[in-house]
């Protein structure tokens, strides 16, 4: 593409149409002088996301993104990783619930969750996060990058911030769930944040 990132990569459209994520982004990337757009505004469609690792998920939505705008991309695939339940629910964090014949909601995926570490000892988990940015849908070299994000599950919820699993997700370093942290302490910390710093730095690297 013509605009290099790091140069003058200035528009970019967001592979996500989730509000949660796009505020967050969204004030992480203005500061680093990038204005996103979201998939939904330039009339995107969720693109599926069929793998089984995070990675390939966030490739594909780019791609998807690039395909149908033109413009490069942006997209994450996130999710809680929990270490008793062997990494789960991962790559399916978003349905969660839905997967065991329940409703795809933040609610019942953190009633679940409660649920599947009931009478569990070892309540650690941590977010995960990948990035990937093409400049165009078929981008041979795509910047990738990944954060995590420690801490441990509750088995009731604090704080009103945030979405997901954040009001469960307790960080013991700060005393607080991620629910109970300010948006902006949240995504100067997050999984994303960490993702997002290793990202920006690659793109520095191009210049
Ligand atoms: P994705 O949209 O496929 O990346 O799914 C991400 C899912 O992981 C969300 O729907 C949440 O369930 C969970 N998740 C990812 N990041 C966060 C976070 O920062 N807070 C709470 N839940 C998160």
């Amino acid at each position: 593409m013509s605009e290099l990132p790091g140069t003058r990569l200035a528009r970019v459209v967001l592979a996500s149409n989730n509000a949660g994520k796009l505020r967050e982004f969204d004030a992480m990337l203005g500061a680093a002088g990038i204005a996103l757009i979201a998939q939904g505004e330039l009339g995107v469609p969720e693109a599926e996301e069929p793998h089984v690792t995070f990675v390939e998920n966030a490739l594909a939505k780019a791609r998807h993104a690039a395909r149908l705008t033109g413009l490069p991309a942006l997209a994450d695939d996130s999710g809680l990783c929990v270490r008793a339940l062997g990494g789960e629910p991962g790559v399916y964090s978003a349905r969660f619930a839905q997967r065991a014949g329940g409703e795809k909601s933040d609610a019942a995926n953190n009633a679940y969750l409660v649920e599947r570490l009931r009478g569990q000892a070892d309540r650690r988990g941590y977010y995960f996060c990948v990035l990937v940015l093409v400049r165009h849908a078929d981008d041979p070299e795509p910047l990738i990058a990944e954060g995590r994000w420690h801490g441990e599950i509750l088995d009731a919820p604090r704080g009103e911030h945030g979405f997901g699993y954040d009001p469960y997700f307790f960080l013991p370093d700060m005393n607080a769930t991620a629910a109970q942290l300010e948006p902006a302490v949240k995504n100067s910390r997050s999984h994303r944040a960490i993702a997002l710093a290793a990202l920006l730095a690659r793109l520095k690297e191009e210049r």
